[in-house]
């Protein structure tokens, strides 16, 4: 017998937010940052970036109060990212914020873990219950050369004071790279995953931010992935997680029998599904305060004026549905004439 969630009742939700095409925004990314203790290979450059001065960021409290303005209107799953979220100070207090606000039945993470060793516990005391950490391979090497000087051991430990601290739910993001997670080195992946009770999914390389590394030399399907992964593995497909809690785009695939029976993978398909989009309910705060409906269209509404006027709900609300309705039926990614956007980090991954 299973027994209800009670997270899973549905809220009674004033006119959501809804785009042209009738989908609705459920689920708020919100970057708090655009700074980064890394400088993954496809996500920053090294040279010719500058951060945000502290004085356009929207404020912790500021962030706060859109989320507070918009979860009555459907926004329901709020995922604090960055950048790296854990540089910004005070993040864990705006963690705390956010799980108390009414409406809003989950907060997430994703973060690189560099700095997870130190925070696990607090976050997890301020109400935050799910964690993405993006690590694209467990061989220190590869692993330090991709992020451009990551210390996995570091790392790992926060993964490990994570599940200390009570983490249960922690997924690891991996861009499938060539030479770095797919065919052989995929398998070694999952099972390090496996091993320590994490959720291993792999989500294709986007063109954002134009960066020379994103080309095809780098770049792996996962179709790729996959039949590298059904060489060793029975793999059977239970597509996209069913139930009212708001899903990200991860498809999910279970091994059946043999010593992973139960194990499962998830497949982040931006460049390769067609439907990708279709049923997407994200949109995302960047950490200078723009509402972006989609991360593949630099189009955005800026709030950050408004909330700092002292603005009402309703004015807030207004200007975000402005911004949602403007939001385009599918990414063009794969489009030859694409024009590179913005870098990836500030508009929260
Ligand atoms: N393509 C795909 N994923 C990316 N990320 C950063 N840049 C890209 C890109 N160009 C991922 C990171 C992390 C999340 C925040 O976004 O690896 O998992
Ligand atoms: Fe930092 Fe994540 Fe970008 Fe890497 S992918 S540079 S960890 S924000």
């Amino acid at each position: 017998m299973t027994t209800a969630d009670p997270r899973d009742a549905l809220p009674i939700v004033e006119q959501p937010l809804a785009d042209r095409w009738r989908r609705t925004i459920r689920y708020l990314r919100v970057s708090v940052t655009d700074r980064c203790n890394y400088r993954c290979a496809y996500c920053m450059p090294l040279e010719g970036w500058a951060p945000v001065e502290r004085a356009d960021l929207l404020s912790l409290e500021e962030i706060a109060r859109v989320v507070r303005a918009l979860a009555p209107h459907g926004v329901e799953r709020v995922r604090v990212t960055g950048g790296e979220p854990l540089v910004r100070k005070g993040v864990v207090d705006l963690v705390g914020w956010l799980a108390d606000t009414p409406g809003v039945r989950e907060v997430a993470m994703t973060t690189n873990g560099h700095l997870l060793e130190r925070f696990a516990g607090p976050l997890w005391s301020a109400g935050l219950r799910t964690l993405n950490v993006s690590v694209d391979t467990f061989d220190a090497d590869r692993f330090a050369a991709v992020t451009r000087g990551g210390d996995l051991a570091r790392v790992q430990a926060g993964l490990d004071a994570a599940r200390a601290a009570g983490f249960e739910d922690i997924r690891i993001n991996a861009v499938a790279l060539r030479d770095v997670n797919d065919g052989d080195l995929a398998a070694a992946f999952v099972e390090r995953c496996w091993a320590q009770g994490l959720l291993p999914r792999f989500i294709e390389l986007m063109p954002v931010g134009g960066l020379p590394f994103q080309t095809d030399r780098h770049r792996v399907t996962t179709s790729d992935l996959l039949t590298a992964l059904r060489r060793r593995y029975d793999l059977v497909s239970e597509g996209r997680p069913r139930g009212t809690m708001p899903r990200g785009p991860a498809a999910y695939w279970r091994v059946e029998g043999g010593a992973f029976a139960g194990r499962r993978v998830g497949l982040i398909s931006p460049m390769s599904d067609d439907g990708f989009c279709a049923a997407c309910n994200r949109a995302r705060l960047t950490a200078r305060g723009g509402l972006r409906a989609c991360l593949a269209n630099d189009d955005e509404v800026s709030i950050l004026q408004t909330v700092r006027a002292g603005a009402s709900d309703a004015a807030l609300v207004a200007l975000c549905r402005q911004a949602v309705e403007g939001k385009l039926e599918a990414h063009r990614m794969g489009a030859a004439d694409i024009v590179p956007l913005t870098v990836m980090t500030g508009i929260g991954g």
